[in-house]
């Protein structure tokens, strides 16, 4: 059966974790969007790893598979899986040759279009993801299955890559050096090709995955960012390039619809909300210079929340995986949830970091929005609307700070009482039930109260 993990907020659920947990009864994890824009940590017997790229199943002695829907950088790729290796891991990590190749100058326009957008900047982790799925789609892109074919790659190159330099060039008066250069990207590309092929590492993914089915092995189809950043049903176009939703999953696996139907797909969901990047966020508390639109941060703002803000910000660590820069912090915000629950069909949740929130008084919610004297449960379709909508808060009585590794240890009822209400509220809200709560960073510091793999 299939397994799909999904991050129903803005990414940074603790999606890794989740994946972690119930990786142990998953024979392969495969990812099927995004690319090394995915900043995941995952702790593991007591050692951290951030990975951007890698699926964090990998950590775990699982095969990892690429998916076609990747954008895959064969330069952070390789310098991955050569760090696991000296950590003492050995992963088995295979490459869909459908997926396409992130190039330097991918990365470079990237930077390029984020100053030119000015307030359209979505903030991206200039990592090329957004260059490469607009070539992929423009039908001018570079596949993995093409590095294995110097002619192919050559090719495609001769034809990519002049345009690139004179939009570089010419529309945005750059200079450009080697990552638009012709022989420099063949030679380092014919190289990447050659060390996947001596590896064996590119495969036919969907093919792959569903022979595994077959044979009656376990998938995990993990995806990355989460759904407000989701390229269709985000908040346009602060967003990903990609379909962080259970769609994208079939799509960008090759497994078809009814076969990731059959399995269950578990939105992870963050107790509280974080940003990284800009655009909108109702539920914001306080604000981030540079993301939080027109927040200068001298006394624009409520004292009072910018303190709050700070507590979480620091209690949970709220920081890039990738870049480091702060985050943005908000209530939960329950439209953004309803809306995300019905577009990836949750079958269950798991819900993270209560811990964060334990020694507040007081926890509000965003439980609905008000729009032109209207209430609104879901996210409107448009970000302008998104931006203009007020959110009408729930309060919740706070709770305490315990000793979570004893409560992970005796399970869900050991959990402080008034954090088990607001648990509840929110799986009552998303019609979904709780499959795991998340006390605490580490693999152990969550309790389990449903496997998903169990129920076959
Ligand atoms: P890109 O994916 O680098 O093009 O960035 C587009 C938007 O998605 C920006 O607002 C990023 O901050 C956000 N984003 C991309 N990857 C992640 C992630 O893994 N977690 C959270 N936000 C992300």
């Amino acid at each position: 059966m299939t397994v799909t993990i999904v991050g129903s907020q803005l990414g940074d659920e603790g999606k890794g974790g989740v994946v972690d947990l119930y990786g142990d009864a998953a024979d392969v994890v495969a990812r099927y969007q995004g690319g090394d824009n995915a900043g995941h940590t995952v702790v593991y017997d007591g050692d951290k790893y951030k990975l951007s790229l890698v699926p964090s199943g990998a950590v775990r002695g699982k095969v990892g598979i690429l998916g076609n829907g990747c954008v895959v950088n064969p330069e952070t790729l390789f310098e991955e899986i050569d760090t696991l290796r000296e950590r003492g891991l050995d992963p088995d990590i295979r490459v869909a040759e459908r997926a396409h190749t992130i190039l330097p100058y991918h990365r470079v326009l990237d930077g390029i279009e984020e100053d030119e957008k000015e307030d359209l900047a979505a903030g991206t982790t200039k990592r090329g993801i957004g260059p490469t799925y607009e070539d992929k789609m423009g039908r001018r892109g570079i596949r993995i299955g093409d590095l294995l074919d110097p002619e192919v790659l050559r090719e495609r190159l001769e034809y990519v890559v002049p345009q690139k330099k004179a939009l570089a060039e010419d529309v945005f008066g750059k200079e450009t050096g080697e990552a638009f250069d012709i022989e420099h990207l063949y030679e380092t590309y014919k190289d990447y090709g050659e060390r996947l092929a001596e590896e064996g590492m590119t495969v036919d993914a969907g093919t792959y995955l569903q022979d595994r089915i077959d044979e009656g092995d376990n998938v995990m189809l993990e995806g990355a960012q989460g759904t407000s950043i989701d390229i269709d049903h985000g908040i346009y176009p602060y967003v990903t390039s990609s379909n962080p939703t259970a769609g994208g999953a079939c799509v960008g696996s090759g497994l078809g619809p009814t076969v990731v139907g059959q399995g269950e797909v578990i939105g992870v969901v963050k107790a509280y909300l974080s940003r990284v990047g800009t655009g909108p966020l109702p539920t914001e508390l306080g604000g981030v210079e540079g993301q939080t639109p027109e927040y200068t941060g001298d006394g624009a703002g409520d004292e009072d929340e910018e303190e709050l803000a700070t507590y979480i910000r620091d209690e949970g660590g709220e920081y890039g995986t990738v870049t480091g820069r702060p985050r943005r912090v908000g209530w939960l915000d329950m439209p953004m949830l309803r809306h995300a629950a019905r577009a990836s069909g949750f079958t269950g949740l798991a819900i993270n970091h209560i811990d964060v929130l334990a020694g507040l008084d007081e926890v509000e919610v965003g439980h609905a929005y008000e729009f032109e004297g209207e209430e609104l449960l879901t996210m409107p379709p448009t970000t302008e609307k998104w931006g203009r909508c007020e959110a009408t808060f729930r309060s919740f009585d706070g709770w305490p700070e315990v000793d979570w590794a004893d409560v992970a240890e005796d399970g869900y009822e050991a959990i402080p009482e008034n954090a088990r209400t607001y648990l509840e509220y929110v799986a009552d809200e998303l019609g979904a039930p709780i499959y795991a709560v998340g006390v605490g960073p580490g693999r152990e510091e969550t309790i389990v109260l449903e496997n998903p793999y169990d129920g076959e």
